[in-house]
């Protein structure tokens, strides 16, 4: 009886032990999943504030197009403000309103008619940099774009290569508007916050 009572206490002694162990080494596992770490870690100095400066070409029309429309609702035809349109784009970006003016970059992403009222987009695009220092860098954008407006912005949300912890704002001014077509160039400022 006696050998029994103490097996049987060894047995649980060690169940619990099995179970205490068990659950440290899940706790310690999960901490693994997260850490703190110095800016310096990551070569990070001080952070800086940049004004960029482009023009943004957005062509519905013609036989090369940069924006098409890949969705819309059974309404959107008969919506004053095409509610529900969905365009995927992948525009160039000049230094000059001229489209043949140098190509900095593209905007790549899309946007959708996204108010019943008034004309107002929602966009989600990349500013993907080819030209100098930001070459290969991007800047994330996301944010309600009301066309008609002649100031309009939009949040940047992030950014890579150059760009990385990136935030701040782009304002966006209609250059040029064919009504007919929906061919734009507008002209955008973005002040970015980054190191
Ligand atoms: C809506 O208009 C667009 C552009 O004119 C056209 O491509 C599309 O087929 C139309 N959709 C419907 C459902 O009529
Ligand atoms: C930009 O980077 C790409 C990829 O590294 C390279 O092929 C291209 O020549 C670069 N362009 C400029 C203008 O430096
Ligand atoms: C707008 O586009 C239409 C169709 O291509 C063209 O006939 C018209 O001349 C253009 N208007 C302007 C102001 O460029």
């Amino acid at each position: 009886m006696m050998s029994m009572k103490g097996t049987s206490t060894m047995a649980k002694a060690a169940a619990i032990f099995s179970i205490v162990f068990l659950s440290l080494l899940v706790a310690g596992k999960s901490q693994l999943f997260s850490r703190t770490m110095s800016r310096q870690e990551l070569g990070l100095k001080k952070e800086k504030l940049s004004h960029l400066h482009f023009y943004f070409h957005d062509t519905l029309s013609g036989r090369n197009p940069t924006a098409i429309r890949v969705a819309e609702a059974p309404t959107t035809n008969s919506s004053a403000t095409l509610f529900g349109a969905v365009v995927v784009i992948d525009d160039p970006l000049t230094l000059k309103p001229e489209p043949s003016s140098k190509q900095v970059g593209r905007a790549q992403g899309i946007y959708a008619s996204a108010a019943k009222e008034e004309i107002a987009l929602f966009m989600a695009y990349s500013f993907v940099f080819t030209e100098g220092k930001y070459n290969g860098s991007t800047l994330s954008v996301s944010g309600r774009n009301p066309v008609p407006s002649a100031v309009r912005e939009m949040a940047i949300v992030g950014g890579s290569g150059l760009f990385r912890f990136a935030r701040g704002y782009a304002q966006a001014r209609t250059h040029w508007l064919n009504f007919t077509t929906g061919d734009a160039i507008v002209e955008y400022d973005l002040y970015v916050s980054h190191y």
